[in-house]
């Protein structure tokens, strides 16, 4: 999607240098930082800083990182770097299948840059379908959607999984209004969803996530739609901490309650919610908070009483039940039941 009207894409393969290219959104919204590497432990340690993130993004950029290890050979490769980046991150299964994808084709000796920036792609067109499939489910009421965490194409290469529905909704003419919730500890909707959409036009309010359930009881909400980092065989959905607090409010307001994800966020293997890995991250991303002062520099400030504990689970899950319907590339995706 699009900074400055330029297209730009979350993560890709540097044809020219040979190395993949990424953008650093630790920074955003306060600096468009671009990175590139041809260190496969420099792109394996900004995945776990989080200089990239969102399931679908996660997974293409572990691709690339696979194919620049692959030329520290094959023995290193399987080895050292599969291991390696698998334990980047636990949620999001998007990793697993891009390392499954990786190790397959290492085996069969393919092109592995090939393979890679094949994967990327084909991630790019699941999202592009998937918004089609989502947009008229979105064009509803007076079409003012909520979401949660950012499932834009920072998250997803390009378009997004939830927000390529809204993206599509305001290509249609059909002028969508999005409550983004700003999504605490780590604020991807204060400082990413809220940027994205405002680069690409589209009539956004940021707001508290805990007045997410106060404006769908003031009949403010039409419908809810979030992405995905793990949606088990049953269809339980594993997704940012908060999400399944939107799901149990949206079921008691009657407002339709969507999941937008790619095949590559599907885990066969996970029976239900109970067996996805739910990662548990510093405690620093809730005592503490990062911003900009009026000069530009980036500080970051506690906000919590020294020495208290805190708890931060980055994802919960939500049941199938509470899920209105899942929407993947292919139309609605059923669980098996
Ligand atoms: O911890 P993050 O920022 O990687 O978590 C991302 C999410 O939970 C997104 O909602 C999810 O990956 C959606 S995919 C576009």
């Amino acid at each position: 999607m699009n900074i400055n009207g330029q297209h730009h894409r979350a993560v890709m393969w540097n044809v020219a240098h040979r190395c993949p290219r990424w953008i650093n959104q630790r920074e955003l919204p306060f600096n468009i930082q671009w990175r590139e590497s041809d260190d496969p432990e420099v792109v394996a340690l900004a995945i776990e800083s989080m200089e990239v993130r969102g399931a679908p993004s996660i997974g293409a950029f572990a691709a690339l990182g696979l194919a620049l290890a692959w030329r520290k050979g094959e023995d290193a490769f399987h080895q050292y770097w599969l291991p390696r980046f698998r334990r980047t991150r636990p949620t999001a299964v998007n990793l697993f299948h891009a390392c499954d994808n990786m190790e397959q084709a290492a085996r069969n000796h393919e092109d592995m840059v090939a393979v890679a920036m094949a994967y990327a792609d084909a991630e790019v067109q699941r999202n592009q379908a998937m918004g089609e499939h989502l947009a008229p489910r979105l064009a509803v009421g007076e079409r003012r959607i909520l979401t949660h965490c950012n499932a834009g194409w920072l998250a997803a290469v390009d378009w997004g999984t939830a927000l390529s529905g809204i993206y599509q909704l305001q290509r249609q003419g059909e002028t969508p209004k999005v409550w983004v919730d700003e999504t605490r500890p780590r604020l991807q909707g204060a400082r990413l969803t809220a940027w994205e959409l405002l680069q690409e036009g589209v009539d956004c309010r940021l707001q508290a996530d805990v007045a997410a359930a106060w404006m769908m009881a003031c009949g403010q909400v039409d419908a809810i739609v979030t992405g995905a980092d793990r949606i088990a065989a049953n269809g339980d959905t594993a997704n940012k901490i908060g999400t399944y607090a939107l799901a149990l409010a949206a079921k008691a307001h009657g407002i339709p309650f969507y999941i937008a994800a790619p095949r590559s966020t599907m885990d066969a293997h996970c029976p239900d919610g109970r067996s996805i890995p739910i990662e548990q991250r510093d405690e620093q991303e809730v005592t503490h908070a990062q911003g900009l002062d009026a000069l530009g520099a980036t500080h970051t400030l506690r906000i919590a009483s020294l020495g208290v504990a805190a708890n931060n689970p980055a994802f919960d899950v939500t049941p199938y039940d509470y899920i209105t319907a899942i929407v993947c590339e292919d139309g609605e995706w059923l669980p098996e039941r």
